[in-house]
């Protein structure tokens, strides 16, 4: 399977599935990424991709008129790669109508809580706040609400009492960048079917 990988910013889950893929080999681990697509320039998740000598492409919601313009722009982009799958890995902005309605049921987005609990950008912070004990991440496909779409896989993270936001937030990606690498290999060898809120991997 092709995939593009989208992010905004440290890239540490693309790294993640790009070292699955050196050392397994694509074709065990059943995808490449093909490209890597960003909201923004001068980000780690670049470099990452950069020095992995692969393409990349940068989407900025300011460099367009408006925010169907760059959504129209990031479908294309996007689009160059022929991805099977897209897999939005820290990629901080909402995908708009015509990205969907082109890559609809092949967007997999990573989220750092257990949904449907702390959807939105701010899920570790938000848990913290909350008082939860357990929290984790979660490995879904997109639809068009903001962390709504059929889940894949979850992964749980207990919460320490002392814990701050960032200290918190390393350890749900510890679980995350497996989690995800797991997941994506997958539903890129197995196939899959999504059947209402359902996901089957063959
Ligand atoms: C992940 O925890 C992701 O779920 C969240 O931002 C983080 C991205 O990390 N939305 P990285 O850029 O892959 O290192």
């Amino acid at each position: 399977a092709r995939i593009v990988v989208l992010v905004s910013g440290s890239g540490t889950n693309l790294q993640a599935l790009l070292d699955a893929i050196a050392e397994q080999g694509p074709e065990v681990y059943g995808a490449e990424v093909v490209a890597v697509g960003a909201d923004r320039g001068a980000i780690k998740g670049l470099e990452r991709a950069e020095s992995a000598q692969l393409p990349t492409f940068v989407c900025r919601v300011k460099d367009h008129d408006s925010r169907p313009d760059w959504d129209a722009a990031l479908t294309e982009a996007t689009a160059a790669y022929e991805p099977d799958l897209v897999v939005s890995a820290g990629f901080m902005k909402i995908l708009g109508k015509e990205f969907l309605a082109r890559f609809g049921g092949r967007i997999v987005n990573t989220h750092p809580a257990l949904l449907p609990s702390f959807p939105g950008a701010h899920g570790v912070r938000d848990a913290l706040a909350y008082g939860a004990k357990v929290t984790g991440c979660t490995v879904h496909f997109v639809d068009d609400g903001v962390d709504t779409g059929p889940i894949i896989a979850q992964g749980v993270v207990e919460v320490r009492d002392e814990d701050e936001e960032s200290a918190l937030h390393e350890r749900i990606k510890e679980v995350e960048r497996s989690l995800l690498v797991e997941v994506v290999g997958q539903l890129a060898r197995n196939g899959y079917r999504i059947e209402g809120r359902k996901v089957r991997i063959s």
